[in-house]
């Protein structure tokens, strides 16, 4: 699961009835060299492992294994009475060796398989008295003949071969070896051997999960010629998006067909609010998208990080449809948002990428994004996707309301041609590269739009945050002057986005108000604009007022990309991020 962002891996391996354990505190390829010598082995578990419990140290990494040595864990997920656990253990006489949460589970579960108990027995005996979430698995070295995993909040998926079987934590990881997979549910218990498994509740009732088959290639996972994923993904925009589109769009009566929402016209109509619900990238595409959809349909939409909106005990509105967005489908904050909706009654869809995880199942409703997997940690194609959808979301609820057959033909003139304008911008990306290298030594950057273009900064200000470093601030253009104008001066380049829309008069002035005070200024639009009116301009082509924002996001992707590269940065894999953060 390297492509998912950690910080330090390990692994534990069954041999002669003995377990050998190897970690890292750097890369997977430092690992595979620990590795040597153990190929012989024929059951293993392996983590990557984000730090939330300890710092990212060797003896933090899991596998963590129990004080005789016998039983390894790998967990994914957080224990919330761990330091409870800990200090029980603790009084128990029993010598902790890391500063982690997960380690107790190793301890626990060696207790109970010291008392006779079966492996699957001990495993569901221990997570009695455990409190929160959790992806395990786990390896006894005197039944090297199985494994058992566990799922509560963290996704564990179990792959079927032949003679031969895998546990992992996401698809991506299994397609090398098999297409046929088990989606383990909150609350399950698997054993795993080589010919077989079963499932079963943690309170031990039998479960029956069919294999289900996954449509998606190993080479879908592969880098082909390409030097990072982010790379690649960006260059599948114009496919990923006519993907997106295919068998939605209904040119003749100017409308989009969402059949996944399961809501008839009468239904469409009754909704009086959109409430989109998201995290990080996929709040921002919420936003751009909220804005779409008020804009086409009329209907009051607007986005909220799922998290923020969870805890503020928010009022419930029956009439509201809430749409929780999310690229990996397993973002813990989002899924918890679903499950809190639900419980109160609230009609929530799903926006989703990854086709079986957690938030497509809960949701049970939606549109699904077909983006295809997405494996750098910044998000490119699938954001795109999601504005696409939600633009295809704001179509239809607007021709069930006041938007006229020949706007929601124009509409779906505008979709259609999507993927050949974005094609037209990311073949601007060595224009788009010389531009980056010129300010690659700047410190802070601001990030500036106005209603349409203002979602399009904050995402552009997110990716570069994310893979360059640098410090960037999204300001809407109007606040500017209401305080962050103190911070401009010759060091603090501004990129402003300039729709060509009613606005552009207000926006230049904003421009004029940047240069004013000797700061440099990056203009992306797609207005005919002089090129000398800053000191970089990138146009992108027109599509339609409504959907630009979607097209003006994308040299937002091509510039934070060619910055982070300048400046050498691990762009798949940004320091302290994760591509899925399944702990809350
Ligand atoms: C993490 C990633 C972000 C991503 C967010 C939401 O924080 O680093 O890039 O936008 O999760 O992920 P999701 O899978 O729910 O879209």
């Amino acid at each position: 699961m390297e492509y998912r962002g950690y910080d330090s891996a390990g692994i534990a391996v069954e041999r002669d009835r003995d377990l050998t354990v190897r970690k890292s505190a750097v890369r997977v390829g430092e690992l595979r060299a620990l590795t040597e010598g153990l190929e012989g082995a024929v059951v293993g578990i392996a983590h990557t492992r984000w730090a939330t419990h300890g710092a990212a140290t060797e003896a933090n990494a899991h596998p963590h294994v129990d004080e005789s040595g016998r039983i390894a864990v790998v967990h994914n997920g957080i224990l919330e009475n761990a330091e409870h656990l800990r200090a029980q253990l603790v009084e128990q006489g029993v010598v902790l060796a890391s500063e982690t949460d997960s380690e107790v589970l190793a301890h626990l579960i060696a207790a109970e398989v010291r008392q006779g108990r079966r492996l699957e027995d001990a495993v569901r005996e221990s997570l009695r008295g455990v409190e929160g979430t959790y992806g395990i698995v786990v390896l006894d070295a005197q039944r090297p003949d199985e494994l058992v995993a566990a799922r509560n909040g963290s996704p564990i998926v179990l792959g079927l071969g032949e003679g031969e079987m895998f546990i992992a934590s996401d698809v991506s990881a299994l397609v090398l070896h098999t297409r046929q997979v088990v989606y383990l549910e909150d609350g399950e218990v698997a054993t795993v051997r080589a010919g077989d498994y079963h499932t079963s509740t943690v309170d031990s009732r039998r479960t029956d999960r069919a294999p289900t088959t996954v449509d998606q290639s190993a080479t879908d996972f592969e880098l082909g010629g390409f030097s990072d994923y982010m790379d690649k993904e960006i260059q599948e925009q114009p496919e990923a998006v006519g993907r997106a589109l295919l068998g939605r769009l209904d040119a003749r009566l100017g409308t989009a067909r969402l059949d996944g929402l399961g809501l008839d016209p009468r239904e469409l109509r009754g909704i009086r609010r959109v409430k989109i619900l998201g995290c990080g990238s996929a709040y921002y595409a919420g936003q751009l998208g909220a804005a779409m959809i008020e804009e086409l349909a009329r209907v009051p939409a607007d986005a909220e990080p799922a998290a923020e909106f969870r805890y503020r005990n928010p009022v419930v509105d029956p009439d509201c449809l809430y749409i929780a967005v999310s690229q990996s489908g397993e973002t813990f904050d989002t899924l918890a948002t679903v499950e809190e909706l639900r419980r109160k009654g609230a009609r929530v869809a799903g926006a989703v990428n990854v086709v079986g995880s957690a938030i497509a199942r809960e949701c049970g409703s939606g549109v699904f994004l077909h983006a295809g997997p997405e494996i750098s940690v910044a998000s490119t194609k699938a954001f795109t996707n999601m504005t696409v959808s939600f633009a295809m979301l704001g179509l239809l609820l607007g021709r069930v309301r006041d938007l006229s057959a020949t706007q929601g033909k124009r509409i779906v003139e505008g979709l259609q041609a999507l993927p050949d304008r974005i094609a037209e911008v990311v073949e601007q990306r060595a224009a788009i590269a010389a531009v980056a290298d010129r300010f690659a030594d700047a410190e802070h950057m601001f990030y500036i739009g106005r209603v349409r273009g203002w979602p399009v900064a904050r995402e552009g200000a997110q990716k570069l945050k994310e893979i360059s470093y640098i410090h960037a601030e999204a300001y809407q253009a109007s606040e500017l002057k209401h305080g962050p104008l103190a911070l401009i001066d010759p060091s603090m380049p501004s990129v402003v986005v300039v729709p060509d829309d009613e606005l552009i008069g207000k926006n230049l002035s904003t421009i004029e108000q940047i240069k004013a005070r000797g700061g440099p200024v990056i203009v992306v639009t797609n207005a005919d604009l002089p090129c000398d009116l800053a000191d970089a301009v990138i146009r992108v082509p027109r599509v339609e007022p409504e959907l630009d924002p979607i097209l003006l996001t994308i040299p937002m992707q091509l510039f934070a990309y060619h910055l982070a590269r300048k400046l050498g940065r691990d762009i798949d894999k940004p320091r302290n991020l994760a591509k899925s953060v399944t702990v809350e």
